[in-house]
Order: C-alpha cells, then structure tokens, then sequence
C-alpha cells in the first residue's frame, strides 16, 4: 500500500480499525511490550473506562515489569524498571487541570529516556510530545466487551505490530 494521492494510509503507518475484546486487546499490548523497540512514545487516547490502563499495563507487562502497576492518578508518573533492560515510564495526565505545568513531573527525563513511555490522556501534553510516537484511540464499540482500537505511527517511531 502507499499513502500517495490514493487516501489510503500504509500499513506500516496505521493498522486498520478493529474491535477488540479485552483478551485481544491485553493479547496484542502483551506483544508490543515483548517486542517493541525503544525509546518508544505510546499516547493513548479514548474516554474514561475505554481501556487506556488495561493497554498500558498489558505492554508493561509483556516488556518484564514484574511488580503491581496501579493507576498512576494521583502522582501522574510512575516508573518501573523492565526486564528487557529499560525503563517504563506509565503516565496519566487526566488529574493535570488546563493550565497546570508538566515540567515538574520530570518531563524532560521522559522526553530523553531511552524508554517505554505510556501515556494516557495524551491529549493534555499539547504539543509537548515527541513527534516520534504512536498514537492509540481506544472507544466504546457495539456491544460492552469490545472496544474500537485504531493506532498510527508518527514520524520515525518504531514500526507498528499488528493487531
Ligand atoms: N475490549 C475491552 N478492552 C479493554 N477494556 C475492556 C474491554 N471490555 C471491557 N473492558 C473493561 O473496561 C474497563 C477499562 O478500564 P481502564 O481503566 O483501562 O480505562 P481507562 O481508559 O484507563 O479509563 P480512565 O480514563 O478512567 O483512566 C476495564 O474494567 C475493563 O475490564
Ligand atoms: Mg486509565
């Protein structure tokens, strides 16, 4: 497939919307965490309850981190270390009210790491993201135990898995 003139976004540069269930969508974070390269920039976006955590936690699951991964909420970012030797950076920007810096959280370090970075309500890091990244839609979809997921590679972030 090619992107040019023809409206069709290349493979390699989108996957193709699909409904998954929950074991699909844990299935395939599972294999983007085993395998992805770093740094790696994953934004996930999507309402609340649309699986955002349930994708952040399968990828650091599938990239080694062995030890509980609770919602980051209240302190924004939480680190781990993963067993394929890097960092896991899982992010949640939801309680960041308009207006809040983010430059306190360590942004810079996570722009700089070398790691996995998660990051859920990506959308209130404006533009202070890399432009290397994967961004992932997460919705609801025709019945309670699927979901819509669409993802697209940004710039020269590391190539998609498919689903
Ligand atoms: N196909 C599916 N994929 C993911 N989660 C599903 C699916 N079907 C049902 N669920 C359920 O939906 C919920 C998703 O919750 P999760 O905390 O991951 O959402 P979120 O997008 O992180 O929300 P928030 O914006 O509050 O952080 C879980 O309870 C999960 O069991
Ligand atoms: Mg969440």
């Amino acid at each position: 497939m090619t992107t040019e003139g023809s409206g069709i976004v290349a493979e390699r540069d989108a996957l193709a919307p699909r409904s998954l269930t929950e074991a699909e969508l844990v299935g395939w974070g599972r294999r983007v965490g085993a395998e992805v390269p770093v740094p790696c920039w994953i934004a996930l976006h999507g309402p609340l309850g649309a699986g955002k955590s349930v994708l952040a936690r399968a990828i650091a699951r599938g990239a080694g981190v062995a030890q509980r991964i609770p919602s980051p909420s209240f302190t924004l970012v939480q680190r781990y270390r993963s067993e394929r030797g890097f960092e896991v950076y899982h992010v949640d920007l939801f309680r960041l009210r308009p207006g809040d810096a983010i430059a306190p959280l360590g942004w810079e370090e996570l722009l700089q790491a070398p790691a996995l970075v998660l990051l859920e309500w990506a959308n209130r890091a404006g533009d202070q993201q890399p432009e290397a990244r994967w961004e992932v839609m997460l919705n609801y979809g025709d019945s309670p135990d699927v979901r819509e997921a669409r993802v697209r590679r940004m710039g020269t972030a590391p190539e998609l898995l498919a689903w």
